[in-house]
């Protein structure tokens, strides 16, 4: 029996494994430097430590013994088991699910021997291919693309470093060019190099007119491209990517890692930036140690792959909302992560590249060299929101930072951010603790309160909540989640109109607006509510809801995120999630307006004066208890209008 395991999850293992985490989990392990660890070796006798392993190399070696190699000859040597054994037993340490593949017949593994032979054939595309874009660019300095990166003040031998080029301008050059180098057209539609209509099935290249920035892995195999348009404002897309390939996944893979692992160990420190081009800038100005995601928001598989070079993470994307809403979400996966975050700052809608090009290395290495402790940017952000003067302005500003304050694991670490953020709110460190431990963690409300339309790069102080009213978190979020999906589908609208009356709602500007929403569509006129919703948003000074109006779509976004909302392409999906999303989040105003109601009524009831106001406030209670009955549904106050 031989059980072959496809390349793509022994990679997949190999970049989830940490070889310090794995060996670490046999043997105790001795910090011997940045990035090297020492032990005894388990492999021979010894009483000074001269087993070494190399967090960058993913390496250990033993000077004793001479035994070396890497995380899956260790589990072999250590468990006494053949390889993919070891992958086996790695893979489920990892959570990586490996497709049983059991070869029992020749053919069998002759598709298995293809499949591999398939990989080597695309990398071998992909590399023909970086060589051919680069030559066009050099060899037709006049064309449009050419012509284009010179603009972009790039010079050839930064051109050459990051193997930049030109797609011709033209439907099937490519297709020419690879099937004269004898590739198939198969081959080539499956690196993606070509493409097809959907409708038609036609099949032409991908990248046409185009500057090219191939994308390595970390072997520093050209696996993918993503290309810039040369066009101001172009229809087309801004950047195409390769698709996902058997060598591609957009996940796994970081932006220039190749050329910037050793200086990410020499710096101690990495830059994360959001595209190619602030990546190159960054290079440029001396931080050779800057990466990117590619082609998607930052994952988690990115994160573990830094920390293999480093446990300090700088982050450089742009000061836009876009920005600060992709730096929130980085920071909620390095984080747990155990890295030190700093943010670098730019001055509002400039990216690391225009800088470079504004001000040169002097101006970039400001930056950088400015970079602020992340809570120090996220604080103001958050805390910006609320009135300070107001106790319970105060109090939601601990709410809202807590969350992030619990995702750091080291104790010491958040024991100093709780202090720090206690003496910002001028709150005593016992009282921030107290709402850590109460306080269910709620990443959707602090994810959505610092993302605000008018970002501006945490430097000044927004305008105060509008007033106090005291909700707690997962209520707002529950009324703007409605708002978000009521704006977005009138049905969900009728819904509300049926289950949530007037007074369940608050009064905020998203509580009036939802409401508003309520009544007219109630009225049949839902469609037409914009011009009522900005006179509620312009009377507020409440920032939230002119996102909400700016951009329904994108709002219902963003808050559904965490619910899988997000505007899917399946549509029986969305329904799904559309449906249970309303029915959650009705029952949870219903629930806390319900609670609110009972606490007050008994109250009154404590204080009543008469027997009959007792008797009263009894039947009130009841009719409470025994919910819904007492809250009819709205009906129209007018004839609906058709
Ligand atoms: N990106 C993408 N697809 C898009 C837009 C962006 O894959 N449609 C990725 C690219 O990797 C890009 C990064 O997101 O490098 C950042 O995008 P953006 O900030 O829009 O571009 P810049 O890098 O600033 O490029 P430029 O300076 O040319 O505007
Ligand atoms: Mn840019």
């Amino acid at each position: 029996m031989n059980r072959a395991i496809p390349d793509e999850i022994v990679d997949e293992v190999r970049s989830r494994c940490n070889i310090v985490d794995i060996i670490g989990s046999y043997i105790p392990l001795k910090k011997a430097g940045h990035g090297t660890w020492k032990a005894l070796c388990p492999f021979h006798q010894e009483k000074t430590p001269s087993f070494n392993i190399s967090e960058q190399n993913q390496h250990y070696h033993c000077f004793g013994c001479g035994k070396g190699g890497d995380v899956f000859s260790f589990v072999m040597e250590r468990e006494g088991v053949d390889f993919p054994n070891a992958i086996h037993l790695l893979a489920s340490k990892c959570s990586v699910v490996i497709p049983e593949k059991t070869y029992t017949n020749p053919e069998e593994r002759r598709q298995a021997q293809e499949h591999a032979s398939q990989r080597e054939r695309i990398y071998a595309v992909n590399e023909e291919f970086a060589a051919w874009y680069a030559a066009q660019l050099h060899e037709h300095p006049e064309s449009p693309v050419a012509q284009y990166l010179l603009t972009r003040g790039i010079p050839d031998d930064i051109a050459a470093r990051f193997r930049i080029g030109a797609a011709p301008d033209s439907w099937d050059a490519s297709f020419r060019h690879g099937t004269a180098l004898g590739f198939s057209e198969h081959e080539l539609f499956e690196s993606g190099i070509l493409t097809s209509n959907e409708n038609s099935g036609k099949i032409y290249d991908r990248f046409r007119n185009r500057l090219i920035f191939p994308i390595w892995n970390e072997q520093g195999k050209v696996v993918a491209f993503s290309a810039r348009t040369i066009e101001k404002n172009s229809e087309g897309a801004k950047y195409v990517n390769s698709p996902e390939t058997p060598v591609f996944k957009k996940g796994n893979i970081l932006y220039a890692l190749p050329l910037a692992r050793q200086e990410i160990q020499k710096l101690g420190f990495v830059i994360l930036c959001e595209g190619q081009l602030d990546v190159i800038a960054m290079h440029r100005a001396g931080f050779c140690n800057a990466v990117a995601p590619q082609g998607t928001a930052f994952t988690d598989e990115q994160a573990r792959i830094l920390k293999r070079y480093t446990d300090k993470l700088y982050i450089s994307f742009d000061s836009d909302s876009a920005g600060i809403k992709a730096a929130v979400r980085a920071l909620e996966i390095v984080l747990p992560m155990d890295f030190e975050v700093k943010i670098i700052r730019f001055p509002a809608g400039r990216d690391p590249d225009e800088i470079f090009r504004d001000s040169g290395s002097e101006g970039l290495k400001l930056m950088v060299d400015g970079a602020v402790d992340f809570f120090d940017f996220l604080c103001p952000q958050i805390i910006g929101q609320f009135d300070q003067t107001t106790p319970f302005g105060k109090s939601r500003s601990v709410a809202e930072v807590i969350p992030f304050i619990r995702k750091i694991s080291q104790p010491v670490a958040r024991d100093q951010y709780i202090q720090k953020l206690a003496g910002m709110l001028n709150v005593k460190p016992d009282t921030v603790y107290q709402e850590l431990n109460k306080i269910r963690q709620n990443e959707s409300s602090a994810f959505r309160s610092i993302v605000k339309p008018s970002a501006d790069n945490g430097q000044t102080a927004n305008a105060p909540a509008e007033q106090p009213v005291d909700l707690p978190p997962e209520i707002i979020h529950a009324e703007e989640t409605l708002l978000a999906l009521a704006l977005n589908f009138e049905d969900v609208c009728l819904r509300l109109s049926e289950e949530l009356s007037t007074e369940m709602i608050s009064p905020t500007s998203i509580g009036k607006a939802l409401n508003e929403l309520i009544k007219l569509t109630i009225n049949g006129e839902w469609s037409n509510a914009n011009a009522s919703l900005a006179k509620i948003n312009s009377d507020s000074s409440d920032s939230r809801l002119s996102m909400f109006l700016a951009s329904p779509k994108f709002s219902m976004d963003l808050i559904g995120s965490k619910q899988s909302l997000a505007l899917t392409k399946d549509p029986s999906k969305l329904d799904a999630n559309k449906n249970k999303a309303v029915s959650d989040n009705i029952a949870a105003i219903k629930k806390y307006f319900f609670e609110k109601q009972k606490t007050e009524l008994m109250n009154k009831l404590r204080n009543a004066a008469t027997p009959e106001e007792k008797q009263e406030l009894l039947k009130q209670l009841n009719a409470i208890i025994a919910p819904l009955s007492s809250h009819p549904p709205r009906k129209p106050k007018s004839d609906p209008v058709i």
